[in-house]
């Protein structure tokens, strides 16, 4: 006897009639009629089940202080990090901690299991990262919390922040992070980079970088992040956050730039809500849309990702834990709007961050951790078009969230009164 058993599933890679059963906290069966009887039964009634949504790219010390201490007026970048040095000497770890377990909360309703959040590490006091190391510890049962020690102020800039960062990662943050497009110049950029990309060499650690997170189309960095990656042997364990330059850089540079980054195994993360927002402000008519190539990346065998990056905080007044609406504008922005191009972008919430954090047992597969999701969706495409419902959410063989199915009750003359928006044909 199994502990749960999902009946009727369809699975993101097409199967259908698929039923998955499940003992303790793994996957022990994934197939058709399924012989067996179990403690919960759940029918899926043909719906869409995937493994959790991951969110590779966010900043949990940031979060929900919308408005605190005062709303950004120019919407920039810029603004942003002035505004959140601001807010800095008002926080408090309860103040953080609280926002944090305030997000995860939605965070998990909306089948977000995984989140590799950023943490700024330019406060001496560390308050930030003493806070989200409390986090990760307590939310562990359900969601895993993986941290980069971020020097938002910039490595060479801040004063003691390399020292700050070492601290940080002495404390147990799992990844080591940057800003070269932030340092003072392009040269200290190049330089931190090498600098930070040795310290996780050393370390054996992973390393996610913002970079190039602007207009500029002579920014380089990544350039240097691809090099210093393939030089220290650390493919497939660094990624470059935002991109945003290789919206705006000559496409003869980009056409070398792409293969040395495939070269050099280094993940990209797009942060298609922010990056819409953000970018191009300092544009007339015609705005740059300012997200990185993402097509280009995929066909070029990248592991490309979509970040939720900002909810509610000095960056971005709106958001809710929902990698489907960030899967669904990441579409749009980059008129992804093939078939297989719309999978992809579900793919970019699902497989490929798991893949950039590195997530051991992800996937519904025999042996792989019972974490799963139960969507109102037919297929993955359906999942973006609808924002779908989650309507049950499963970790370690537990179900820890329900939602109650999106429908409309209509009273019209002569019509269906059920409305749910999926196409039968
Ligand atoms: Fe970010």
């Amino acid at each position: 006897m199994l502990d749960l058993i999902l009946r009727n599933c369809t699975l993101t890679d097409g199967r259908t009639g698929i039923d998955i059963g499940i003992e303790a906290d793994r996957i022990v069966a994934v197939m058709p009629n399924l012989v067996a009887t179990a403690g919960e039964t759940i029918e899926a009634g043909g719906q869409l089940v995937t493994a959790p949504f991951v969110d590779a790219h966010f900043h949990m010390d940031s979060t929900l202080s919308y408005g605190l201490p005062r709303i950004n007026q120019s919407g920039t970048l810029l603004e942003g990090i002035a505004l959140w040095g601001e807010l800095k000497p008002f926080l408090t770890q309860e103040l953080l901690v609280e926002r944090a377990l305030a997000y995860c909360d939605w965070a998990v309703a909306k089948g977000l299991l995984a989140i590799r959040s950023h943490v700024d590490v330019c406060d001496p006091r560390l308050l930030a990262v003493d806070a989200l190391l409390h986090v990760r510890d307590k939310v562990k049962p359900y969601l895993d919390l993986q941290l980069v020690a971020f020097p938002q102020d910039g490595l060479l800039r801040a004063p003691g922040g390399l020292a700050n960062l070492i601290r940080a990662l002495d404390k147990g943050v799992d990844v080591v992070g940057g800003i070269p497009h932030f340092e003072r110049t392009m040269s200290e950029g190049a330089e931190s980079v090498r600098i930070l990309c040795e310290l996780a060499a050393e370390r054996g650690l992973r390393v996610d970088m913002h970079c190039d997170e602007s207009d500029d189309p002579m920014s380089r960095h990544i350039e240097t992040l691809a090099f210093h990656a393939q030089r220290l042997g650390m493919q497939g364990r660094v990624t470059g956050s935002h991109l945003t330059s290789m919206h705006s850089m000559d496409n003869y540079y980009v056409s070398k730039l792409i293969p040395l980054m495939h070269e050099a195994g280094v993940a990209a993360i797009a942060n298609p809500l922010i990056n819409i927002t953000l970018q191009g402000r300092h544009d007339s008519y015609p705005k740059r849309r300012g997200m990185t190539r993402v097509p280009e990346l995929m066909a070029a065998g990248i592991v490309v990702a979509f970040g939720h990056d900002c909810v509610m905080d000095p960056w971005y007044p709106l958001g809710s834990a929902d990698m489907l609406e960030v899967a669904q504008m990441g579409l749009h922005v980059a008129q992804m709007t093939g078939q297989d191009a719309m999978r992809n972008c579900f793919d970019a919430v699902t497989t490929a961050p798991a893949t950039i954090l590195g997530l051991d047992g992800y996937g519904i597969a025999i042996g792989g951790k019972a974490d799963m999701v139960l969507l109102q969706a037919r297929d993955k495409v359906d999942a973006i078009r609808l924002r779908a419902t989650r309507l049950v959410v499963i970790r370690a063989g537990k179900v820890i969230s329900r939602t109650p199915a999106a429908t409309a009750m209509l009273d019209l003359p002569g019509r269906p009164a059920e409305v749910d928006w999926i196409v039968r044909n």
